[in-house]
């Protein structure tokens, strides 16, 4: 019995720690505060908040459910569930789309990836120590102008994780993932506490929680829901395919919550980091996607034992954004693996190598490419915008409705543990308020 019971909790704790490992990263640290900044603050903050809780839990929870049923890759349980359903066999576009986000996602991560290596090398070199505003401002627009240095960091990064992928050893991650991911939320809560020194801990505060709505648009809202789906790995098929590994005794409802609730918190904690020294320093909120790049050099710089809390801090990022990289990376090699006569290994390498490819476009919008413009966006921006802004919440929305409409009703109650009420409850929230709160985003921003 107690082996039994023993046995369930690891397996549950695995899933646990592979699904948090995948959602937080870049997204919770780097791509929070700039488009917290970049938007306005407070109004994206509680829009941000409403998406996550009204979207994002029903989208991640449908995401498992089709999963764990469909048992297999997001692509093939997409179209198999929908054969079984007698549903449209074009459902399977929500598994391709998927691939393809996570294709063109991780070639702009790898890029950020690669500037949490370097800055962790600099902190050690001293690179940052007792740097005013404008040093560590200059380093880093240097940074950004030498395509040389960025490709050398963006390469880092993807020989990592192609070398974490191609040796399968990505279930060995998650013991990394229960030491590491506390010892984030440790090094946050200090950058906090030196926040608060700062003395202008309120005015951080006010700036994210204490909204002027006037600074809402359709832009500002599609850009917060892009950033719900974003942070929790959403609308691309990574948390399907996790649910496809899931046991039947895991409870998906209660999962999620664990799994939002530390992805949350941990986004609004580096939010009151970075902006107390925002505001201290006289920088602009809306530096764009250089902001922690900018700011926390400057705590690290200034503070006691600054040089080994620095290095540990873009440690646990580097860490971080590999363990979500990994998750971008898998579906596609899997694909690749798949439909081509590719072995593991191969696949891995000439998804790896693509990736990498299109990364360099990327980083080319720095400084080469800066003023080649699609759309009024650089590369970089096209991408991201691209994905979070488009693919990720129509994969997500397709989900949702896939879920919500065409599962049995009375399966997914039982598979929840719903009755009476609370399944009421799922229902409206998942086949109105989520699919249709989608949806709005959508028309309002393009009506400006
Ligand atoms: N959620 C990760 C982050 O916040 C990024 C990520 C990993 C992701 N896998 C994903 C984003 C799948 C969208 C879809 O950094």
């Amino acid at each position: 019995m107690s082996k039994l019971a023993h046995a369930q909790w690891s397996s549950k704790m695995a899933f646990i720690l592979a699904a948090t490992g995948s959602a937080v990263g870049l997204g919770n640290i780097w791509r929070f505060s700039y488009m917290v900044g970049d938007s306005g603050g407070a109004a994206f903050v509680l829009v941000y908040l409403a998406c996550v809780a009204l979207v994002g839990l029903p989208v991640l929870v449908a995401e498992w459910l089709i999963g764990r049923r469909g048992q297999e890759n997001p692509i093939n349980a997409m179209a198999d569930l929908a054969k079984r359903g007698g549903h449209f066999p074009a459902w399977v576009l929500v598994g391709i789309s998927g691939v393809l986000a996570a294709f063109l996602i991780l070639s702009f991560y790898s890029v950020i990836g690669g500037w949490s290596l370097s800055y962790t090398l600099n902190t050690v070199l001293g690179t940052f120590d007792g740097q005013d505003a404008d040093s560590v401002g200059e380093y880093f627009g240097a940074l950004l102008g030498n395509p040389g240095i960025l490709l050398m960091w963006h390469s880092a990064f993807m020989v990592l994780v192609i070398g974490i992928v191609a040796r399968g050893v990505t279930k060995g991650l998650e013991g990394a993932v229960r030491t590491l991911m506390p010892a984030l939320v440790v090094l946050l809560l200090i950058l906090v506490g030196y926040g608060i020194t700062t003395g202008h801990f309120g005015e951080a505060m006010a700036f994210m929680f204490q909204p002027d709505w006037s600074a809402l648009s359709g832009d500002v809202v599609l850009a917060a829901m892009g950033q719900a789906f974003f942070t929790l790995s959403l609308g691309m098929g990574i948390m399907m395919a996790y649910g496809s590994y899931l046991g039947e005794e895991v409870n998906l409802l209660g999962t999620a919550r664990t799994v939002i609730i530390l992805d949350t918190v941990i986004a609004l904690l580096a939010g009151l980091a970075i902006f107390p020294i925002v505001f201290a320093n006289g920088l602009s909120p809306g530096e764009g996607p250089g902001l922690i790049f900018v700011t926390l050099p400057l705590a690290f710089g200034s503070m006691t034992g600054g040089t080994i809390l620095g290095l540990m801090f873009f440690l646990l990022l580097t860490f971080a954004a590999l363990t979500s990289a990994i998750s971008l990376l898998e579906p596609v090699v899997e694909f690749v693996e798949e439909r081509t006569p590719l072995s593991r290994l191969t696949a891995t390498l000439a998804s790896g190598v693509a990736v990498w490819v299109l990364g360099i476009a990327a980083l080319m919008s720095f400084n080469v490419w800066d003023d080649f413009l699609i759309l009024g966006l650089n590369v970089f921006d096209l991408l991201d915008t691209f994905t979070s802004k488009i693919l990720l919440p129509l994969t997500g929305l397709g989900a949702i409705v896939f879920a919500a409409w065409c599962l049995d009703r009375q399966g997914v109650a039982q598979e929840l543990e719903l009755s009476g009420g609370t399944e009421s409850l799922w229902v409206v929230v998942a086949r109105y308020v989520a699919p249709l709160g989608v949806i709005a985003v959508f028309v309002n921003s393009l009506l400006g």
